[in-house]
C-alpha cells in the first residue's frame, strides 16, 4: 500500500508530540468542530487536541452524564478552545435530525446576535465561534466495532458507522458554506437575520473555502466487501451480509472511504462537482454549493480505545495488557494525531484548493464520478501521510451508488435540499 508524505504533518505522523500540542499556524482559534463520540477514546483526544488549538467544540456523545464528565475534564485543562456537549446517537435518525436541528437554531441565534456570548455555546470561545454561523469541521469520529446484529437482525455496524453518519454529514453540509475564516461576523448575521440560506450568508461574508469533514475510517476497510442493490425507488438496498462482525466492520469501514471520495467529488473544493447522477457526473450540487469542502478519510492505527469493549468484556480488558509491550497499541492522543491533522493543517488547504501538482483524486478528473480542474485533497491518511485506499474504496461507481442508496435508506434526496 503506497504511502507519500502529504507534507510535514503539523502534529508529527506518529510521533509522540501527542494529539494534545497544538501547532501554530492552524489557524482553529475560533473555528466552530463538531466531534462525533468525544466522550471517550480517539474523539476525546480530537477534541482536546481542537481545543488546545482555540478550536470551539460541540461533542455530540450519546451518553450524555459520559459527555459531561469528560467535558470537565477538558475544561479543566484551562485549554485555550472551548467545549459544548449535546446529544446524539447515531444509531438513531431522529436524534440526528434532532441534533442537526439543534446545531442550526443555535449558529442562527449566535450569528443574529453578535454582542451576545451564549453560555449554552460554550462561553466566551464558544460563543465566538458560533456567531460566525458556520460549521468549520465535522468529525465523524464515533463507531463500534464487534457488535451484535439489531434485534431486526440490521447490521449495527452499517446503521451507526455509515448511515448515521452519513445523514448527520448531509443535515450539516448548508451550515458548512464557506465564509468563514476571517469573515466579518456583521456581514454573516445580517444575512442569517434576514433569512439568507447558510450558502447566502457565507457568501455576504466573503471569506473562502467551505469546511473540513473527517471521517474517521481504518484500515480495515481494505478487507471491506460492498454489494448494493439499486433497483427501482423503495427497493435500494446493501446486500445482506451474515458473516463475521469482521467483515461488517470491515464494509462499514468501506463505505468511510467511499462517502468520503463521493462527498469530495460532489461538493469539494476546486471540483466542479456534478451531484445528482452518481457515476455518471451529471448536473446540480457541484464544488461551489458549500463553498468547496474538504473530506477526507484518515486511518488512525491501532489504539488501545474502548472499541474493544464488545469483544472483550470489561472483567476480560487484562487480555489486552500482554500486548501493550509489544508496542501494537497506540495511545487514543496518537490516534488523533491524522485526525487533527485532516481537521487543521493548512496543508490540506492548499492540495484542496487546487494546487497544482496536488494528489491522489478518487478518479480521474472529468471521468465518470470525477470531477474537473484541480487536484483534489488527499482520500485516505494513515500517519499524516496519503495512502492509496483499496481498489473498491477507489470505485467511482460503487461510491455513486452508496451514496445514491444511503439517500434513499436515510429519507434524504439525492440531491442536495437538506436543510434540516
Ligand atoms: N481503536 C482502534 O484501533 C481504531 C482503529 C481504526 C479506526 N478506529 C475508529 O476510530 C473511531 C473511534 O473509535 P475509538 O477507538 O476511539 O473507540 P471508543 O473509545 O469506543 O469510542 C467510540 C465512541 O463512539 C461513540 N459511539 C458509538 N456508537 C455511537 C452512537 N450510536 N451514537 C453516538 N456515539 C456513538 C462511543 O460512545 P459510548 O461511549 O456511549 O459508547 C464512543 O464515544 C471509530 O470510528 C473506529 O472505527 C479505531
Amino acid at each position: 500500500m503506497p504511502a507519500k508524505t502529504v507534507a510535514p504533518a503539523a502534529t508529527g505522523g506518529s510521533s509522540s508530540a501527542g494529539a494534545g500540542s497544538g501547532s501554530a499556524g492552524d489557524g482553529m482559534e475560533g473555528k466552530y468542530c463538531i466531534v462525533t463520540g468525544a466522550n471517550s477514546g480517539i474523539g476525546y483526544e480530537v477534541a482536546r487536541g481542537l481545543m488546545q488549538r482555540g478550536a470551539h467544540v460541540v461533542m455530540a456523545c450519546r451518553n450524555a452524564a459520559a459527555c459531561e464528565a469528560a467535558a470537565e475534564r477538558l475544561r479543566a485543562e484551562a485549554l485555550p478552545g472551548s467545549c459544548a456537549c449535546r446529544r446524539l446517537d447515531l444509531e438513531d435518525h431522529a436524534s440526528i435530525r434532532a441534533f442537526a436541528a439543534e446545531q442550526a437554531a443555535e449558529l442562527a441565534a449566535a450569528a443574529a446576535t453578535p454582542a451576545a456570548t451564549p453560555a449554552s455555546a460554550g462561553g466566551r470561545a464558544g460563543g465566538c465561534a458560533a456567531r460566525r454561523g458556520r460549521i468549520d469541521v465535522l468529525v465523524n469520529n464515533a463507531g463500534v466495532m464487534g457488535v451484535a446484529p439489531a434485534p431486526d437482525g440490521t447490521d449495527r455496524h452499517l446503521t451507526a458507522n455509515h448511515f448515521g453518519p452519513y445523514l448527520l454529514t448531509r443535515l450539516l453540509l448548508p451550515h458548512m458554506a464557506a465564509g468563514g475564516g476571517e469573515a466579518e461576523p456583521g456581514a454573516r448575521a445580517a444575512a442569517a437575520g434576514a433569512g439568507a440560506t447558510a450558502e447566502a450568508a457565507g457568501a455576504a461574508a466573503g471569506g473562502g473555502g467551505g469546511g473540513r469533514v473527517v471521517n474517521v475510517a481504518s484500515r480495515a476497510h481494505y478487507a471491506g466487501r460492498l454489494a448494493l442493490v439499486t433497483g427501482p425507488p423503495g427497493s435500494e438496498r446493501v446486500a445482506d451480509d451474515t458473516r463475521h462482525w469482521w467483515w461488517q466492520y470491515a464494509r462499514s469501514k468501506l463505505c468511510n472511504v467511499l462517502f468520503t471520495a463521493e462527498l469530495q467529488r460532489r461538493y469539494g473544493s476546486g471540483g466542479s462537482g456534478g451531484g445528482g447522477s452518481g457515476g455518471g457526473g451529471g448536473s446540480g450540487g457541484g464544488g461551489n454549493l458549500y463553498g468547496g469542502i474538504i473530506a477526507t478519510a484518515v486511518s488512525p492505527g491501532l489504539v488501545d480505545s474502548g472499541i474493544f469493549r464488545y469483544l472483550l468484556p470489561e472483567w476480560a480488558q487484562w487480555l489486552k495488557a500482554p500486548l501493550r509491550p509489544l508496542g501494537l497499541f497506540r495511545t487514543p492522543a496518537q490516534g488523533a494525531e491524522v485526525v487533527i491533522y485532516a481537521a487543521s493543517s493548512p496543508d490540506l488547504d492548499r492540495r484542496g484548493g487546487g494546487e497544482a501538482g496536488g494528489g491522489v483524486s478518487p478518479t480521474p478528473k472529468g471521468a465518470p464520478g470525477g470531477g474537473a480542474g484541480a487536484a483534489a485533497p488527499p482520500l485516505f491518511l494513515h500517519d499524516c501521510r496519503e495512502m492509496q485506499p483499496s481498489a473498491a474504496a477507489r470505485d467511482p461507481r460503487l461510491a455513486a451508488d452508496l451514496w445514491r442508496v444511503s439517500a434513499a435508506l436515510v429519507g434524504l434526496p439525492d440531491e442536495e435540499d437538506t436543510a434540516p
